[in-house]
């Protein structure tokens, strides 16, 4: 029924535990799913879905565990052909214009390689939750058909 790639962006650990989260959902709803925090571009081109869930970090920057996959996939440019994906940014609006910089990077990469966003990104805020993965998870859940359709 499917398998997804999640690729995790974490500094302090909350991006890496809403991944993990959502992979016990995932595999509980059958599907197969692998957490990658130190990625290298076969992962991706191997990938039957992807989900990127990463936060920011610096001023809109992606978290130092992701920015060399998302560097060598710039530069290699890995066409996705229509391969569904989907970004959650973790963030916080008191960072303002630089707020979810992180996922909005890869949603505009993702889109530049040719995926198939199966949703606008969707961003969580830390000023508003302390407790992400109580909105992601079930989110994700309401895109596992999307997701997985290919
Ligand atoms: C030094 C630092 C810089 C940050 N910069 C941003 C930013 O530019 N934009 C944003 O939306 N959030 C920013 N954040 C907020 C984090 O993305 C947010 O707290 C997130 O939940 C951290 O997740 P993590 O533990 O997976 O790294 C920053 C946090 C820190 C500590």
């Amino acid at each position: 029924m499917g398998s997804v790639s999640i690729f995790a962006g974490s500094v302090y650990g909350n991006a890496q535990h809403v991944a993990e989260e959502v992979q016990t959902m995932l595999e509980a709803e059958g599907i197969s799913c692998e957490v990658f925090t130190d990625p290298d571009v076969s992962d991706f081109t191997d990938a039957e879905s992807v989900l990127v869930i990463t936060s920011t970090t610096g001023q809109g920057d992606i978290p130092p565990n992701l920015e060399l996959f998302h560097a060598e996939l710039r530069e290699t440019f890995p066409l996705m052909d229509g391969k569904p994906f989907a970004v959650v940014g973790l963030g916080d609006s008191s960072y303002g214009e630089s707020y979810c910089g992180g996922g909005r990077q890869f949603f505009e990469l993702l889109n530049e390689l040719q995926g198939k966003a199966i949703s606008e990104m969707l961003e969580v805020d830390a000023m508003e939750t302390l407790s992400p993965e109580e909105e992601v998870v079930p989110w994700v859940k309401t895109q596992i058909e999307a997701l997985t359709q290919a």
